[in-house]
């Protein structure tokens, strides 16, 4: 389905069609626009940029590539194509046709569905803000940007469901959206790793690879939604995210490689005195990333997340794979817990543990990306394996909060915990050395010292392409 680029807010969604809808949406959009202008990416509003904008929702071929300022960029309304006679998979409505409107009982639980997933969409675009002015290469530059703008439409997505679908407190929530930032003492964004800061390029690497996939998994989940809207946004979206996530994927990967070419250079592992990233360091940022990343799937047991099956609002990563009832009302799963001062298995009711489940899902997803950096150090040669740290480490959210786990998954004292952390979580010094590295560099096909140039170019075109215009 072509999206029509003639409207003020392109969409897939017949818009036009819909007068008192078009003119809310097109009173909301200046406000977002302030928003971009105030938060978005500092310093960069006149730089044409070579960004990706949606053309069409079709699985092949949706995108168009070109030179754009990003405040022209056409954010808009892209749902992906309606499927025929679509039923609801799961929870006490499976098999019912799916819901074109919101079912009234579920409406403010729905609505806070979507307000959650949507503050952190301009929340990251927020924390982002200011890494352009130390960028790595114009190539980098690129894809910091092509990210800030998707998540920008993200935002698009969410709130065009709220004026859509929820009246007068969906067109509330939508502005509360542009109101809140994150980080601020007084209007914080909802959920706490959107309020962390992202203050080199390091740490979006490691954001992009750890939290846009949690991101991922949640998106993932709310397009099993028995609510239409929201599962078609969902689906949009997810083509969208696996950019995302591949910039945090190769970027780490580019950051390993450099630091192993350094290491073999100059034969030692400390590469500060060679302006690298030691995969020490790297280690004490994953360990970081992973556990507030973890964080946010939630509880292991939840009422919540079982009622939200339940209601057919929010399913399984990929619930129409699984061979069960998609009830889940006698079954069980195997949930790891703190029991006195060891860790154990138990079997827990099934549906009371799907943000577990879901957790589970996305570590194993992460776990696959840091094999494929392992084979980066393998090949070079370097005997030293990055892994992901238990689920259990630095947890502040469910069974391992505030319960000191090493890395490996031993439970430990607080005295141990005093000890070790500057082992385990990047320290100020490590902040202070990260930030240290931050040069700008800007010349096409330059790359800063501690990051290897990619694999290839975006879009068929080469690396020392002008990917950002500096005029
Ligand atoms: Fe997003
Ligand atoms: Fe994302």
């Amino acid at each position: 389905m072509a999206i029509d680029y003639l409207e003020r807010i392109p969409n897939n969604v017949n818009l036009s069609e819909n007068r008192r809808l078009q003119r809310a949406l097109e009173s909301w959009q200046p406000g977002f626009l302030n928003w971009w202008k105030d938060t978005g990416p500092e310093g960069f509003l006149d730089n044409e940029v070579y960004l990706r904008t949606a053309v069409s929702v079709d699985s092949g071929g949706w995108a168009q590539f070109g030179h754009v300022r990003m405040p022209d960029y056409r954010w808009g309304i892209f749902l992906a194509e309606p499927e025929e006679d679509r039923r609801i998979g799961f929870g006490d409505h499976k098999g019912e046709p799916a819901w074109q409107e919101v079912p009234g009982e579920y409406r403010g639980v729905l609505r806070r569905l979507i307000v959650t997933q949507g503050d952190t969409e301009p929340a990251s675009v927020e924390q982002q803000r200011r890494l352009g002015a130390t960028c790595p290469s114009l190539y980098d530059l690129r894809n910091l940007f092509q990210v800030n703008v998707e998540e920008g439409r993200h935002l698009w997505a969410m709130v065009y469901l709220l004026h859509a679908y929820f009246g007068r407190d969906g067109r509330e929530e939508a502005e509360a959206l542009l109101e809140r930032r994150s980080g601020d003492d007084d209007k914080p964004r909802i959920l706490g790793a959107f309020n962390e800061q992202t203050p080199d390029w390091l740490s979006f690497f490691m954001f992009t690879f750890f939290t846009d996939r949690d991101g991922k998994y949640q998106l993932a989940s709310l397009a099993e939604s028995g609510f239409d809207p929201l599962s078609r946004t969902c689906k949009f979206m997810l083509t969208e995210e696996a950019h995302h996530m591949f910039v945090g994927e190769t970027g780490v990967g580019r950051v390993v490689q450099r630091s192993c070419e350094l290491m073999k250079e100059h034969d030692t592992d400390d590469l500060r005195p060679h302006a690298g990233i030691d995969l020490k360091t790297i280690q004490r940022y994953i360990n970081f990333h992973f556990s507030v990343s973890v964080d946010l799937f939630g509880s292991e047991l939840s009422t919540n997340a079982a009622n939200y099956y339940t209601m057919g609002l929010k399913g399984r990563f990929q619930e129409s794979k699984r061979d069960d009832d998609h009830k889940l009302s006698d079954l069980d799963y195997a949930v790891t817990q703190l029991s006195g001062d060891k860790i154990v298995t138990a079997r827990e009711p099934a549906l009371l543990a799907l943000n577990e489940r879901l957790r589970d899902d996305y570590i194993a997803d992460c776990q696959r990306g840091v094999d494929r950096w392992n084979k980066v150090i393998k090949k070079e040669g370097i005997d030293v394996e990055l892994t992901l740290p238990h689920r259990g480490f630095h947890r502040a959210i469910g069974e391992f909060a505030n319960n000191p786990i090493a890395p490996d998954g031993t439970p430990i004292t607080e005295a141990e915990w005093d000890h070790h952390h500057k082992d385990w979580l990047p320290t100020p010094e490590d902040h202070a050395y990260i930030q240290s590295l931050m040069k700008p560099v800007t010349e096409p096909g330059k790359f800063a010292n501690w990051i290897a140039p990619p694999a290839r170019g975006i879009h068929g075109q080469p690396i020392d392409f002008e990917y950002v215009k500096f005029n």
